[in-house]
């Protein structure tokens, strides 16, 4: 094993990612698997969920448990904190990563159903789940949790104001997390600009629309791009590191 390989090594852990069965979560979900994780993959669709932890088995020969959960329901997450716990008996790293971003034409038509459902995904979600498992990491000793956030919460515009607000509560949160829990568990942000993920479809991405111009690295990210910053987080390599907030952005200004 090279030194690096040491320093990401993720043998026999556990890590639970919410929204592991699509778009940035799949990518992170099979990168800690190539280092040696256990997965749980939480998502709404259970198909989805089933054929990613599918695929990750057979590519990496790793555990991968399916479980079908809508973070935005607070009465949901003990069932699969239960169900996680009673297969694997413990969670190293978890990932809140499930989130949306809903569009709107104008700020009016935001209605409070809409604006509480992007609160519940983004913000309360991640704070019941970190609560959950946090107290039984520090229980354990050890753990890590990071929060992935959008660079949205530090340059918000009209387009996603309860999104935007939502996420720099998450922001906030891990370092109350990181407070609250340490110095057994780490928690940190984990924040990514534009990816091309099944949200960018919703984005114009053609002549004359959205463009990445303003970004140091002018151009939106390839989805696995978010996996060195996952695993520098998810692993001993950040050891001195809680409270943060790593940014995978392309360079805002
Ligand atoms: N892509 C970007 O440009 C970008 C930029 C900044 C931040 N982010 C953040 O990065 C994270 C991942 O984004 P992404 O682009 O990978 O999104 P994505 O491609 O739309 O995937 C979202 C994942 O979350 C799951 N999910 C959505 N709503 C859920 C709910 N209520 N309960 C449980 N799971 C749910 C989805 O599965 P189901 O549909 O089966 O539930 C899917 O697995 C989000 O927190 C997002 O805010 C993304």
């Amino acid at each position: 094993m090279g030194y690096a390989d040491g320093l990401f090594d993720l043998t026999d852990r556990v890590v639970l990612i919410t929204g592991g069965s699509r778009g940035l979560g799949r990518e992170m979900a099979f990168a800690v698997a190539r280092c040696g994780a256990d997965v749980v993959i939480a998502s709404r669709n259970m198909d989805n969920c089933v054929s990613t932890a599918r695929e990750i088995e057979a590519q990496t020969g790793r555990s991968a448990m399916p479980y079908q959960v809508h973070v935005g329901r607070w009465d949901q997450l003990d069932g699969l904190v239960e169900a996680t716990y009673g297969r694997f008996g413990k969670v190293d790293t978890l990932i809140n990563n499930a989130g949306m971003s809903p569009l709107y034409d104008k700020l009016s038509d935001v209605t409070e159903k809409l604006f509480d459902a992007v609160i519940n995904l983004n913000l309360k979600g991640p704070f019941r789940l970190s609560a959950l498992i946090g107290e039984r990491m520090v229980a354990a000793g050890r753990g890590s949790i990071i929060n992935v956030s959008s660079t949205g919460s530090l340059r918000p515009n009209g387009g996603i104001i309860p999104y935007a607000a939502a996420k720099a509560g998450l922001n906030a949160m891990t370092e109350g997390l990181a407070q609250a829990f340490g110095p057994a568990v780490r928690v940190n942000t984990l924040m990514a600009g534009p990816f091309l993920t099944d949200v960018s479809k919703a984005w114009n991405l053609g002549e004359g629309g959205t463009n990445f111009g303003h970004l140091s690295l002018k151009r939106a990210g390839d989805p696995p791009e978010i996996v060195g910053a996952a695993l520098f987080l998810a692993s001993d390599a950040s050891s001195f590191t809680t409270g943060s907030i790593l940014r995978a952005d392309g360079g805002i200004p």
